[in-house]
């Protein structure tokens, strides 16, 4: 059977990896979570001490790259360098700086080389900003996700609180926002509708609904 490429973009806490998840579960496919990505490398950022409130030493950080090991390869959980850091990366901590990693071009050109390997090994789902408009411009089927902020936020909030992180809901407010506006203008592949995807709104009909949408179209493209 070829190998298919589906890619689900669209802002934080639009629902991108539920949805992935449940494809890649249905289809046996694999689920790449591009975000989880920049994610372990903002927490190796700040672990080694090159990212904090004041400081971004990103020339030493792009001069680690061949020495970070990014990867899902323990049950689907995202390693670096071999430990699991599934936990770690769904900090407010980490989640409050990983827009200023990523917007770094060369960071950027090295998860987008990773992202294309992974993707090559068969068939995946892979989420994220840039993955149906940079990272896999001829994939088989492109989804675009949306859902208002009132609705990413509580869904955000809820998925905090049952982690146990103590955070408050303008706190989340606050974080999206920001997230939002610097993912969708900085230069090097902002966030946008790629060319050909498919808009699913996700506010209130919930996971089933938007997965029922988007298997119709897969099957249409398998029959
Ligand atoms: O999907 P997420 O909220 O876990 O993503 C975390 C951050 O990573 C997001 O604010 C922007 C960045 N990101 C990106 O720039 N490109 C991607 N393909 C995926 C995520």
């Amino acid at each position: 059977m070829e190998s298919i490429i589906i890619t689900i973009d669209g802002a934080s806490s639009t629902g991108k990896s539920s949805l992935a998840k449940a494809i890649a579960k249905h289809y046996g496919f694999t689920h790449i979570d591009s975000g989880a990505m920049y994610r372990a490398l903002t927490f190796y950022a700040q672990d080694k001490k090159l990212l904090n409130n004041r400081l971004f030493d990103v020339k030493t950080l792009i001069s680690r790259l061949p020495t970070i090991d990014i990867d899902f390869s323990k049950n689907d959980e995202i390693t670096l360098n071999g430990k699991t850091i599934e936990d770690e990366i769904r900090s407010m901590e980490v989640s409050n700086k990983v827009s200023i990693v990523a917007k770094e071009p060369r960071l950027r050109q090295f998860m987008v080389a990773k992202q294309r390997h992974l993707g090559a090994k068969g068939s995946v789902v892979m989420d994220g900003r840039d993955i149906g408009s940079v990272v896999f411009p001829n994939a088989t089927i492109k989804f675009f996700l949306e859902a208002s902020t009132e609705v990413r936020i509580n869904r955000r909030h809820a998925e905090l609180v049952e982690k146990g992180e103590n955070v408050s809901v303008e706190e989340v407010h606050t974080n999206i926002e920001k997230r939002d506006h610097i993912d969708s203008n900085r230069d090097d592949s902002p966030l946008i509708v790629p060319e050909n995807a498919i808009v699913l709104s996700n506010d209130k009909d919930g996971l089933m609904h938007i997965f029922t949408l988007a298997t119709t179209e897969i099957d249409k493209h398998l029959t």
